[in-house]
């Protein structure tokens, strides 16, 4: 038989293996530890969006729709961009030409990458960067420029980007609220971005998926509140965040009526269509249930409270969260071991199970700027309990 020599394949992603999401929640389950390492919720969707989606099989929903979406769905994304974006906008979103409903965040994020980045361009990126983003960069055939936020406040030092973007520089993907820091951008940043952008002729991929979740009256800055960002911009939102049914894959993309249109002809080759029957019942959620993503932040907040109060008995320095469901934790008074030892550690000997930081770093960057960053990652999309009492096992150290 004529099989593939596995020594002499050429991987398209070399330097690409098993996440350290997949790798540390395997090991929580394998020593039983409180996994607050992948972020996902431990609660359920709520009722309604589960009886919506069973009523839509029930009713045979089940076939192909139109592969942007169904046009229900874009109209309430059109609605909901509106009204929390463009308040003052002079006419609605053109949601039919400008929104694609997609196969999860991870899907739109993709195919944004497909859409604007061609073979020798360069992508900025800020580290640490959530993990999808640079494969997807190097199967368009570009290559992602890395940019430290600083520390400790991690933000974005823009004169530093202004240096970096070179002839080959073509896009600029930010994220926030930000994985895996809790951070968020301000308005002077989306400012300084939009004048970037406009005079380097840049685009931007602004991954805004944990949008709905902000804290202590703070705002989510939105490029989508910013004409001029916006009309070089994709933003990228995810239902499973949001509805806690990260299972379901369910995303969509925000984009000028030029850029959905090059979108939507990579989009339609590479799933066709998102799930019908969950496009139905988040349809009919968006419609009957908006409070549900008004109190989302609240609802979020609360755990992050709950988490952090319990964590002040304990010897680690919690660093301020402002959004996701991400709070970072500094050991340094703990442990002098690196941060993935020390997560190892963590799951195995204490029975929690975080993710370290490194690997959302690039190695030379994180060389760089951070040697001597210890600090890992914790969700709290948890129920309180499960809270309390990974704090309590944390307390013992
Ligand atoms: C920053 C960020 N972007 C995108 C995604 C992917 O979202 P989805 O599950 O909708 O594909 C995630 C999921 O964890 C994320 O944290």
């Amino acid at each position: 038989m004529n099989t593939v020599n596995t020594t002499t394949f050429q991987s398209k992603l070399p330097h690409v293996g098993t996440s350290i999401f997949t790798e540390m929640s395997q090991l929580a389950a394998q020593h039983g530890a409180i996994n607050l390492s992948q972020g996902f919720p431990e609660f359920d969707v709520p009722e309604f969006l589960k009886g919506a989606i069973s009523e839509a099989i029930a009713a045979g929903k089940n076939q192909y729709c139109p592969s942007s979406g169904l046009p229900a769905l874009l109209e309430q994304i059109g609605a909901l961009v509106d009204r929390c974006y463009r308040q003052n906008a002079a006419a609605p979103l053109d949601a039919m030409n400008c929104v694609t409903v997609t196969s999860g965040a991870t899907e739109a994020l993709w195919v944004a990458f497909q859409t604007v980045v061609r073979p020798g361009d360069e992508v900025i990126v800020f580290d640490p960067a959530y993990d999808s983003y640079e494969p997807a960069v190097e199967l368009a055939g570009g290559r992602c420029c890395h940019i430290a936020m600083t520390a400790p406040d991690y933000a974005i030092d823009w004169e530093q980007v202004e240096q970096a973007i070179n002839a080959n520089t073509r896009a600029i993907v930010i994220n926030s609220p930000h994985n895996p820091t809790g951070t968020l951008l301000k308005a002077s940043d989306l400012e300084a971005l939009q004048r970037l952008v406009t005079v380097y002729g840049l685009y931007v991929i602004s991954d805004e998926v944990y949008e709905h979740m902000t804290f202590d009256g703070e705002r989510h800055e939105s490029v989508l509140s910013y004409p001029e960002l916006f009309a070089r911009s994709m933003v990228i939102s995810s239902f499973g965040k949001t509805f806690h049914c990260t299972g379901w894959k369910l995303g969509y993309c925000v984009a000028p009526a030029v850029l959905t249109a090059e979108f939507r002809k990579i989009h339609q080759y590479v799933t066709f269509c998102t799930f019908t029957p969950a496009q139905y019942a988040v349809t009919e959620m968006l419609q009957s249930h908006p409070g549900h993503i008004d109190e989302l932040a609240a609802f979020y907040q609360q755990k992050r409270d709950v988490l952090v109060k319990a964590l002040q008995a304990t010897r680690f320095n919690v660093l301020p969260c402002k959004g996701t469901y991400f709070v970072l934790l500094d050991y340094a008074a703990v442990s002098d071991k690196k941060d993935t030892e020390f997560c190892h550690w963590l799951t195995t000997e204490v029975g929690v199970a975080a993710i370290p930081l490194s690997p959302f770093y690039q190695a030379e960057v994180l060389k760089a700027y951070h040697r001597d960053h210890k600090v890992v990652r914790l969700c709290f999309a948890k129920n309180n309990g499960t809270l309390l009492k990974a704090a309590g096992l944390l307390c013992q150290l």
